[in-house]
């Protein structure tokens, strides 16, 4: 039986989630975990061969520590696994470390570091926005002038659309923190486009399964439209072109990512890349994330696909395997974003017409209360998921939702 050392940071809600995924597979699960072993929810305790509690579960040299004293009391480690985004590159140093198989450090920084991975896919022809590192306000100044106004500036190794601003002109530039050789700055040409997702199975770098969505609107503008509701939709149809036309570029880029990895235990994984649909009908990718996919997308592909896609995950990471299932119906979320200044919600409205208004469609919803504390997130407060045997079934459902429930900050 394989050996399989997941990383729950805390035994909480979504998390426990995935443990169970892996305790109801047959295999060894160990757990490594900032929680204490107390804390291991009872039904599966039986099923935790070995724990080991670290103070800091981003530290590679904690995790390092705890996967030895893991292979020593249990055995050796075949798989280490954890789903959090921060997680990829620390796990990847552990593997190096202790010459477990699967992501090495090196090719996890393809994924992790923005202007790496930009430098990556366009060695290899995948179509990406011009982009550079700048190290100091000269070179920042010298890519704007090249491209032109608007750029983009993040964090080169961000997340959740944090720090990231769009740039219009010498105003706004000049107000933009001096990047430095220490603290850099992603830099990119604006991409004014439609975002979509591309969630793909690959086993062995080989491409077994896909499934997309479409962010409405893109994240940039939910960051810079404090009181729009934001949505994500997952089409029925699995052969419509908008979507298709991208498949041959995903492909050429998790190839190029995974690079000389990808036909190892590497390339097995469900990947999460962001790309752009231009009006001109190019497709240009965004980025990518070795990892279970958020904003709800995970629930949203197992409704419509009739499974769990956090049972089918765990399956494929610990044990290389994947059965595709064929797409039934459409589903989508909303997240619900309160409106005015303040620091919390002070009311909330029309959920009810909005729960009668989608009816049977409505599988889950998280409500917004009164006294909740604004989300630091783009994601919002409360949330949503509709299903729908049809698209435009979704669409609508997702529009009652929208257009109904109003939160208010106070
Ligand atoms: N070059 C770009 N052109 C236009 N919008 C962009 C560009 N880069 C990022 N964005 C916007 O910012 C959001 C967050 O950027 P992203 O690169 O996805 O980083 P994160 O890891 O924070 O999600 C994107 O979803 C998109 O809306
Ligand atoms: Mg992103």
């Amino acid at each position: 039986m394989p050996h399989v050392v997941f990383i729950a940071p805390r035994f909480l809600g979504n998390t426990n989630r995935y443990v169970k995924a892996f305790a109801d597979l047959d295999i060894t699960l160990s757990i490594v975990s900032g929680d204490p072993a107390e804390s291991i929810p009872e039904a599966l305790r039986d099923r935790v061969a070995g724990h080991y509690r670290v103070d800091s579960f981003l530290d590679s040299a904690q995790l390092t520590h705890a996967v030895r004293a893991i292979t020593k009391s249990i055995g050796r480690v075949d798989r280490l696994a954890g789903m959090l985004e921060e997680l990829q590159l620390p796990m990847a140093e552990v593997r190096d470390a202790l010459g477990i198989e699967g992501l090495s450090a090196a090719t996890a920084r393809n994924f992790r570091d923005k202007d790496r991975m930009k430098e990556v896919l366009r060695a290899n022809d995948v179509p990406v926005a011009r982009s550079t590192l700048a190290g100091s306000r000269r070179e920042l100044e010298r890519f704007v002038a090249e491209v032109g106004y608007p750029v983009i500036v993040k964090p080169p190794a961000g997340l959740g659309a944090r720090a990231t601003f769009r740039i219009e002109n010498a105003d706004d530039l000049s107000a933009v923190a001096t990047p430095s050789p220490r603290e850099p700055l992603q830099v990119e040409e604006f991409v004014g486009a439609r975002e979509h997702t591309c969630e793909t199975v690959t086993i062995r770098g080989v491409p077994v399964w896909r499934s997309g969505t479409r962010y409405f609107p893109s994240p940039l503008e939910v960051l810079e439209t404090p009181w729009v509701q934001y949505a994500v939709l997952l089409p029925r149809e699995t052969d419509d072109p908008t979507w298709t036309q991208f498949h041959p570029i995903n492909a050429s880029a998790l190839t190029a990512l995974f690079g000389d990895q990808a036909t190892t235990a590497a390339g097995t994984a469900l990947t999460h890349m962001e790309w752009f649909l231009r009006d001109n009908g190019s497709c240009l990718v965004n980025e990518v994330g070795v990892r279970p996919p958020g904003v709800q997308i995970m629930p949203m592909m197992g409704l419509t696909h009739d499974t769990d896609l956090v049972a089918d995950w765990a399956r494929l990471v610990a044990l290389d395997e994947f059965t595709p299932k064929p797409r039934t119906s459409a589903a989508g979320a909303a997240f619900f974003r309160g409106q005015g200044r303040g620091t919390q919600i002070t009311a909330v409205s029309g959920i009810e017409r909005a729960i009668e208004m989608c009816g049977d469609d409505l599988v889950e919803m998280r409500t917004p209360k009164v006294g909740q504390p604004r989300s630091p997130h783009y994601e919002g407060e409360g949330w949503a998921i509709v299903k729908h045997p049809t698209t435009d079934g979704v669409k609508d459902a997702l529009r009652a939702l929208i257009e109904n429930v109003r939160v208010t900050y106070g």
